[in-house]
């Protein structure tokens, strides 16, 4: 993929919307994320570091190499950590199909939010599966647009939310990928995989999914592709923005929104 295609691009914005989905998830996509002291781990596709901080610390005494193809994600990360107090973690920039180690490298292969980008999951798969130790395992975490359904459900918001759906496909994503990790891995050549279902209910009771997930998460990452399909053709400005405007409802004390996570575990023999 190359960096241009990646759909929610690289800007201030979005690295601030990967820090408030992180932190907003971090108790549901992680309750279980664990790596052993002494294990070595890849994160491949780290960003901007949101991930990365999350892992780390749930990961006392793993070695953890985070790698990513955006050098300027990548030192946004390096500064993440140095803030955390783990100046010594290792950054490298690459390209996850194309990676400078040696075959049987590492115990385990963390992924989040990075296959749903990629034209080709399961060679991205296969790739990260030969960087692994014989008995090694991987962790994919990724969402499933498909999965999102919320009240008030207005034409104009199932729009706009179409909109990120398409333009995603168009630029080579996949954004419906979370109900695919099973047959992925297995394709890939992966056993003993286990896929769980995480999903997030925000409603007034929950202010705190309302804010960190449906305003700071949901709704920037839908404003990210207006230009891109106003200029498809794909919708008009006024009903794009009647249609954001309508996603906001969904957070207020007349609304509800609801989406689903999948993370997967497998390993290699
Ligand atoms: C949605 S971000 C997720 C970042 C991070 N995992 C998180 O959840 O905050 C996807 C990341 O994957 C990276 N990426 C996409 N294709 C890649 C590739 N072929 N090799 C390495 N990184 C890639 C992008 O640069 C971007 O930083």
């Amino acid at each position: 993929m190359k960096q241009s295609q990646y759909v929610h691009g690289y800007s201030d914005r979005e690295a601030e919307r990967l820090s408030d989905q992180a932190m907003t998830l971090a108790d549901l996509l992680h309750d279980d994320t664990c790596f052993p002291p002494g294990s070595r781990v890849l994160e491949a596709g780290c960003g901007t570091g949101c991930q990365t901080c999350i892992v780390t610390s749930h990961s006392p005494g793993a070695e953890i190499v985070s790698v990513d193809i955006s050098r300027t994600s990548l030192e946004m990360a390096q500064a993440r950590l140095e803030d955390m107090g783990n100046p010594c973690h290792q950054f490298i920039g690459g390209d996850l199909f194309h990676l400078p180690f040696r075959e049987s490298t590492f115990d385990h292969v963390f992924v989040c939010f990075v296959l749903e980008h990629l034209p080709d999951p399961v060679t991205a798969l296969r790739a990260l599966r030969g960087l692994l130790k014989p008995g090694g395992s991987i962790t994919v975490i990724e969402g499933d647009h498909g999965s999102c359904y919320f009240h008030p459900e207005t034409r104009k918001a199932l729009a706009a939310w179409h909109c990120l759906i398409d333009i995603q496909a168009i630029t080579g994503g996949n954004s419906l990928i979370g109900r695919q990790l099973y047959p992925l891995l297995e394709t890939a050549g992966y056993e003993n995989i286990h896929v769980s279902p995480r999903m997030v209910y925000s409603d007034h009771s929950k202010p705190e999914f309302e804010e960190g997930f449906v305003r700071k998460t949901i709704i920037p990452m839908v404003e990210g592709v207006r230009d891109q399909a106003i200029m498809a053709g794909m919708v008009t400005p006024g009903d794009f923005d009647e249609g954001i405007a309508d996603l906001h409802v969904t957070a207020s004390p007349e609304g509800s929104f609801c989406y689903t996570f999948f993370k997967g575990t497998a390993i290699i023999s």
